[in-house]
């Protein structure tokens, strides 16, 4: 594997690649079996893979959760040559922004819903880093997993937008072997957290399992409470939305998700699950 730490080296090591067609995988590092599993996509569809791994300020609104956040660099990059990537893209802060860089993109309501509600400005500081990334990497075809399902929105609507020449892949959430959603916020998790926060799972099921379009204020309640039953868990938000606009799902939705965020202790976990 290649990596890179500076803009100008990555692209002039892609540019010497010709019509190679790039498969990009944008992470922040820490990276699980849900990371690898886009790898293992992009590599099935491309001529050259790319990862990025870059923890980026812009998009954290609680500095502590910024300073916390896992960077287990030299296991990332051993996972990484194990999984057949070929290029890492590694740059310091400084290689990305500028001092007081200014960003802002409307990207309409998607911005303000569910996730964007709890994180000000968080999809804000996404689509500036993405876009930047998109920039330097120029590639083909972007991997982005569906447990961060809106933010594959709102990146879906920033190329829109921006008219920016990539095909947007939703890969599958990976879970361990008891439900929980692979994130790299798990490691935080106690053992007895990581027992308790399966009730999310367990709720996003059993949602599915009684979903019915006239009910879903009593299901969406329901399910809230169910999550606030279990020690150490309190939801942020339990939603049965329309799988485009993330809008409330009606009987004209084509796709119908259930999405929620709670702590787990002091862990944010978001989950979610396709219905219809
Ligand atoms: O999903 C993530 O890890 C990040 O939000 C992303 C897309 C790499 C942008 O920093």
């Amino acid at each position: 594997m290649k990596t890179f730490t500076t803009r100008r080296d990555i692209r002039e090591y892609l540019t010497s690649q010709g019509a190679a067609t790039i498969g990009f995988v944008p992470t922040m590092g820490a990276l699980h079996n849900g990371h690898l599993s886009l790898i293992a996509r992009a590599r099935q569809g491309n001529d050259i893979t790319v990862c990025s791994i870059f923890v980026n300020p812009t998009q954290f609104n609680d500095p502590n959760d910024l300073k916390n956040y896992p960077r287990p660099i030299a296991e990332d990059m051993a996972k990484l040559e194990q999984a057949g990537c070929d290029v890492l893209f590694n740059p310091p802060v400084t290689e990305i922004y500028d001092d007081n860089e200014q960003w802002h993109l409307n990207i309409g309501p998607l911005e303000h819903l569910l996730e964007g509600d709890f994180r000000p400005g968080h999809y804000q500081g996404v689509t500036q880093v993405v876009y930047k990334l998109l920039d330097i990497v120029k590639p083909d075809n972007l991997y982005m997993g569906q447990k961060d399902y809106q933010q594959f929105l709102v990146v879906s609507r920033m190329v829109s937008l921006m008219g920016i020449p990539v095909k947007m892949v939703m890969c599958p959430i990976e879970r361990e072997t008891d439900g929980l959603a692979m994130s790299s916020r798990n490691i935080h998790l106690t053992p007895a957290e990581r027992q308790h926060a399966l009730v999310i799972f367990k709720t996003l099921n059993w949602v599915k399992a009684n979903f019915n379009i006239d009910n879903l204020p009593t299901l969406q309640k329901d399910a809230m409470a169910k999550l606030a039953a279990e020690e150490g868990v309190q939801p942020e938000y339990f939603s049965i939305v329309d799988g485009k606009t993330l809008l409330p799902a009606d009987a004209n939705s084509e796709t119908v998700v259930a999405l929620t965020a709670a702590r787990v202790g002091n862990t944010r976990l978001i989950d979610n699950v396709l219905i219809k």
